[in-house]
């Protein structure tokens, strides 16, 4: 096993004990108490007392090497709440990146997520905890398959999901993301629309779209094992139940559902509607996250976990900003096109309305 792609665990585990007080500390969790406060629901204290010392050095850290966190929405709680600066989707995260004045992003989530800021900030330090935090979306397609693609289907512009490579985006006319998937898809010329890599995000957006949607059939790991029937079992055994759903699901799990949007719009809306039960069928971590701050809400959790986004944990964090690795790098060929199909997507979100 590895801390990340270039060292083995054992020995950075040495380098950082070598460096940096990691015992567990009931100092350093009453220390950062007001950030135990949001987490107290999900985290143990004991369990505090482990991460504390973590989070203590991290926050010296990010000031000493001018970092800020990017967190996913499918971090867990102690980095959720503990180290992010800013957390968020995967919209939010590639706009906030154009924003962040610090010269060093450590990007906590996935490659793609990680490779999108670099491509937004070539002049950037992004760091990423674990470069082998990868996507079965965006592992599903390459550059050649667009092209075949577009061969089939000519002069249809391609709209692919940000869960993608660079070298993917580059071939691409336009991203999209679970926010934004239908208005970017519905503000593209011509009757015909490629869109990739899910073809389940494709089929969701396409029973809403007036446009005739062509897919690749990629699928998230994650998203693609929730039933229609567990669902309609959650809501036999509690008619009031509230089933909020992200779109990569199966348009069968999505008809099911009382609301589909981006994690970002899902727990939007369970801030808003404040339900007294709710499953949120998507990542696990996501559900204790917001379960952290709603104390009046149940959350049922069919946990279904996003090995990827696991791969980042305080310890490797602590280790990016240690060793200022690893570093995530384009092909400075692909950065122009990658860029223009991001920023095209960004200037359609930002559009009022
Ligand atoms: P969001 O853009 O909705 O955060 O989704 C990203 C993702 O990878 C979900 O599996
Ligand atoms: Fe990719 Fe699915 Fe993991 Fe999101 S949850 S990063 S789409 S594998």
């Amino acid at each position: 096993m590895l801390m990340n792609t270039q060292t083995p665990i054992a020995d950075a585990r040495a380098t950082l004990a070598a460096h940096y007080d990691l015992a567990p500390s009931l100092a350093a969790a009453e220390a950062l108490a007001d950030r135990y406060a949001r987490v107290a629901r999900v985290i143990p204290q004991a369990e505090w007392a482990v991460h504390a010392p973590y989070i203590r050095e991290i926050d010296r850290l990010k000031r000493e090497r001018g970092a800020v966190i990017l967190a996913h929405n499918y971090m867990t709680p102690e980095i959720f709440h503990g180290v992010a600066d800013v957390s968020g989707d995967s919209l939010a995260l590639a706009i906030e990146a154009t924003r962040v004045p610090q010269q060093v992003i450590v990007q906590c989530g996935v490659h793609f997520m990680a490779e999108t800021s670099k491509i937004l900030n070539p002049e950037k330090t992004v760091l990423i905890p674990d470069a082998r935090a990868g996507c079965s979306l965006a592992s599903s397609i390459t550059a050649a398959d667009i092209a075949a693609m577009r061969a089939q289907y000519p002069g249809a512009r391609v709209v692919s999901y940000v869960n993608t490579t660079a070298a993917v985006k580059a071939a691409s006319d336009i991203c999209c993301t679970s926010a934004n998937a239908l208005e970017v898809v519905e503000a593209m010329p011509g009757d015909t629309v490629i869109m990739t890599p899910d073809g389940f995000l494709a089929r969701n957006v396409a029973a809403k779209s007036t446009k005739r949607i062509v897919w690749w059939e990629g699928t998230c790991m994650v998203h693609e094992r929730f039933t229609a029937e567990e669902l309609r079992a959650y809501r036999a055994a509690d008619p009031d139940i509230a089933i909020i759903a992200h779109p990569e699901c199966t348009p069968e799990v999505v008809a099911e559902a009382d609301y589909t949007g981006s994690t970002s719009a899902m727990i939007g809306w369970v801030r808003a509607n404040r339900p007294r039960k709710v499953v949120m069928v998507t990542e696990c971590s996501m559900s204790d996250n917001v379960a952290a701050e709603l104390p009046e809400t149940e959350f049922v959790r069919p946990c279904n976990i996003c090995p990827h986004m696991k791969r980042i944990t305080l310890e490797n964090i602590l280790w990016s900003l240690h060793t200022m690795t690893e570093e995530v790098t384009v092909d400075p060929a692909l950065i122009p096109k990658a860029r223009a199909a991001v920023e095209a997507m960004i200037a359609l979100g930002r559009k009022p309305g």
